[in-house]
């Protein structure tokens, strides 16, 4: 039996009657303090404007650190670096040269603006030539009981040990494994306490899908695949026990954050996650694809964009996330405001 009142005693409404009484009662609360802002960083001068993502520019470093500057004044404190390297290979080199994209946004960043947060995005895709997450497999690690198309987990994790010691190297403040291959947490961690990073925190991409949601990321960051997709690897979108499995494995091997990826069509698993490892900051990925409709509704005048992007955020803390990765921070901080 229902203790509660029931109308016409109970009336819910009494409590929506003015804005007073609603913050009252208010359950969630969204901050700019709860973003991390993506950046694009390329060799060159300027910005360019990216199509499918507007508002989103690919940045030279030092466009990178105005954009810094802009992101601190509005309360936002950390952003998350993606490169764009001047050549590509079948391995990454770029990815963890002294002088690559990210390390050199890396040290502009930290000695301009010290006090933000720099997070980094450890993965293959953006500097392989293939534009897979890992090394295939051909060459030295060949394995016959593969295709030459397959990403090779345990010679891509040596790899990943290299860049996330690059980027600390840098004074990177987190890095962010994202390219779901098995064991990429424990070997970064390994890595970095080797070379005496023991208290560089690694936010993991611990839950990934296979989703086409990353389409206009792809074009921000030249990172797709030439041919084939990222399902041996990436969540099926199916899965939700599974989600759980990769968070614990994660956790297991000394990740210091969770992130769920992408966010709006994935909420369901922002709270299971969040249920079984509260303990552990959780960020969701409210990525380019989610951006993207909501840039493209909001153009044709559709939807309000404040209140469309402030609500789906609101959402994605209400479903349990602590931190948001979102390219609508600096306007969501600006509305916040
Ligand atoms: C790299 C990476 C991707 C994204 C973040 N890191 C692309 C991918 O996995 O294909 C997507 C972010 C977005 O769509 O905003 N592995």
């Amino acid at each position: 039996m229902n203790k509660n009142a029931q109308f016409p005693i109970a009336r819910p409404r009494r409590l929506r009657q003015s804005e007073a009484l609603r913050a009252m009662v208010r359950e969630t609360e969204l901050n700019a303090s709860d973003f991390i802002y993506p950046l694009f960083v390329r060799h060159g001068s300027g910005r360019t404007p990216i199509v499918s993502m507007p508002g989103v520019d690919q940045l030279s470093v030092d466009e990178a650190v105005r954009e810094v500057e802009t992101a601190a004044k509005l309360g936002i404190p950390a952003v998350i670096l993606f490169g764009l390297p001047a050549e590509k290979d079948p391995i990454g080199l770029e990815n963890f040269a002294e002088n690559g994209i990210v390390q050199q946004a890396i040290r502009a960043i930290k000695r301009e603006i010290p006090e933000m947060v720099v997070a980094t995005d450890v993965c293959l895709c953006e500097y392989t030539d293939h534009g897979h997450c890992g090394i295939l497999n051909t060459g030295e690690h060949f394995q016959a009981s593969f295709p030459e198309s397959y990403v090779l987990n345990d010679p891509s994790l040596d790899i990943l040990g290299k860049v996330a010691i690059s980027h600390a190297e840098c004074g990177a403040d987190i890095v962010a494994p994202s390219g779901m291959m098995d064991g990429m947490v424990s070997a970064i961690r390994s890595a970095l306490d080797a070379a005496k990073f023991e208290n560089l925190p690694i936010m993991s991409y611990a839950v990934k899908y296979a989703s086409g949601f990353y389409g206009p990321f792809r074009d921000a960051a030249d990172g797709a695949p030439k041919f084939g997709d990222r399902k041996s690897h990436q969540m099926d979108p199916a899965n939700v026990n599974e989600a759980l499995r990769e968070a614990a494995l994660d956790v297991g091997e000394g990740a210091d954050m969770l992130m769920v990826k992408p966010a709006l069509a994935y909420l369901d698993i922002i709270r299971t996650v969040k249920n079984a490892f509260p303990e552990f900051p959780m960020a969701a990925y409210n990525v380019s694809g989610e951006y993207a409709m909501v840039k493209a509704a909001a153009a044709n005048n559709w939807i309000d964009e404040e209140k469309v992007t402030l609500e789906t955020l609101l959402s994605m803390k209400r479903a349990g996330a602590d931190l948001i990765i979102t390219y609508h921070a600096k306007d969501a901080a600006k509305w916040l405001k």
